[in-house]
């Protein structure tokens, strides 16, 4: 499973990219408003930092309008991905943009239904948002089961994209299930290393080693 970060914070993003782990970012217009930063100058240092897929996303809500940010969104790298909400208006524009070669990431689906219609729109990510299902008392995980079913099923290569992750489960689960990629705030993904007893050996270790008098040298 690939591992995007949902940030702008590009020290956030330069730290966790030194360790290997990332394969991609994702960003939205509320990530953009908290990290405070012009859209374009943010969203183009990221694409330097991380060669995998950087989703940034149009704000108008007609196709036509789409494309024309799309087009601009575009141009600052080769690695964008163009994303789109999962609209009427942004399906035509996820077709546009797929049949010439652009990546296009749809956002804010939620059933299953909605990601049959962007995996025949040519969408390359889906992004179902489970937290903010979890948030209402439905089970986000059930959705990426029924898509990951259908996706199979047809052979589609869109890629399902775990979204609105809120805690490690999230992650395991989306994994468990064989979700294509899982996109987390950098806070999730740095839960991901940590265990009470890793940290519990760890310090065992270094006591006992310093206990040996010696050096590695
Ligand atoms: C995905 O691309 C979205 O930016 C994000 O995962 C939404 O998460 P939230 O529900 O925590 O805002």
């Amino acid at each position: 499973m690939k591992f995007f970060v949902d940030t702008a914070d590009t020290n956030e993003i330069r730290d966790l990219a030194e360790t290997g782990l990332l394969d991609g970012v994702t960003t939205n217009p509320s990530l953009i408003n908290k990290s405070g930063r012009n859209f374009l100058e943010v969203v183009k240092e990221i694409c330097e930092i991380v060669p995998g897929p950087v989703s940034a996303e149009v704000v108008a809500v007609d196709h036509a309008e789409m494309m024309r940010e799309a087009e601009i969104l575009r141009k600052i790298a080769d690695n964008i991905t163009v994303k789109v909400p999962l609209t009427l208006d942004g399906l035509k524009t996820c077709k546009a943009l797929t049949s010439d070669g652009t990546m296009v990431n749809v956002t804010l689906c939620f059933t299953a239904n909605q990601a049959l219609l962007a995996a025949k729109a040519g969408a390359t990510f889906i992004s179902p948002f489970v937290g903010r299902h979890d948030d209402i008392g439905f089970d986000g995980m059930q959705i990426i089961s029924e898509i990951r079913t259908i996706y199979d099923n047809y052979d589609f290569g869109t890629q399902i994209l775990v979204a609105s992750i809120r805690h490690p489960v999230h992650v395991l689960q989306s994994a468990m299930i064989g979700a294509d990629v899982m996109t987390a705030p950098p806070a999730v993904i740095r839960q991901l290393f940590k265990h009470p007893l890793t940290d519990k050996g760890l310090e065992a270790f270094l006591s006992d080693w310093q206990k040996t008098g010696q050096t590695i040298a």
